[in-house]
């Protein structure tokens, strides 16, 4: 009897736990797995942006050079692909596959990437602030976000990686504030 009472117990802790691992990935929602931010959470704990930047780009707006361009190419399927392979390439090492800021490098940066789903529901990741921001990096922020411009990428390929994660990861992410900025 007692033996059983505990081969239930053991039986219940698995079906709660199973529940926990595989419910945390997909039904449940923030309420439940947010206390379990080392086992579940798949997102770098905090969005993280350069407050050095935003505080630049609040007072100056984006640099004469890159203000008030726009994405040229109408989004294409095409588009997309060359974009996610691009991203792939140069950009999920340390914003992770999905954007979350969560790259296998994302550790070991003086400052952890953005969490680009988040930037990207922000009202401030126009066409020409991301255009400044991937083809410029972070230098004059003393962030480890590299430069991008030619002759590395063209400023078409450019346009295919912003093209591609406004399909991926826009509108994923509820936190687009600027709750989350970095302290330099
Ligand atoms: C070596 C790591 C690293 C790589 C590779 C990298 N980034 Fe970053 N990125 C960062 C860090 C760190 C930040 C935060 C500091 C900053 O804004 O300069 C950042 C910030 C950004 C931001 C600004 C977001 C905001 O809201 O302020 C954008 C956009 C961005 N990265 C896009 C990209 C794209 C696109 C690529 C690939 C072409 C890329 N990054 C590759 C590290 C990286």
């Amino acid at each position: 009897m007692f033996k059983c009472a505990i081969a239930g117990a053991g039986g219940a802790a698995l079906v709660i736990a199973l529940t926990l691992t595989l419910g945390c990935g997909s039904f449940l929602g923030p309420g439940i797995c947010r206390g379990w931010p080392g086992v579940f959470a798949e997102r770098a704990s905090e969005t993280v942006k350069s407050a050095a930047r935003h505080a630049y780009f609040r007072r100056e707006g984006v640099p004469a050079a890159y203000r008030g361009k726009r994405n040229p190419y109408q989004p294409s399927i095409a588009l997309v692909l060359a974009g996610a392979d691009l991203y792939d390439l140069r950009c999920a090492i340390c914003h992770g596959p999905m954007g979350l800021g969560n790259g296998q490098a994302s550790g070991q940066l003086r400052q952890r990437p953005a969490d680009l789903a988040g930037s990207l529901s922000s009202p401030d990741a126009a066409d020409d602030f991301l255009l400044w921001t991937i083809s410029e990096g972070g230098r004059r922020f003393g962030t480890d976000m590299p430069s991008f411009k030619e002759p590395d990428l063209s400023d078409r390929e450019i346009w295919e990686i912003v093209t591609y994660m406004r399909a991926a990861f826009e509108g994923h992410e509820a936190r687009a504030d600027m709750t989350g900025v970095n302290r330099p």
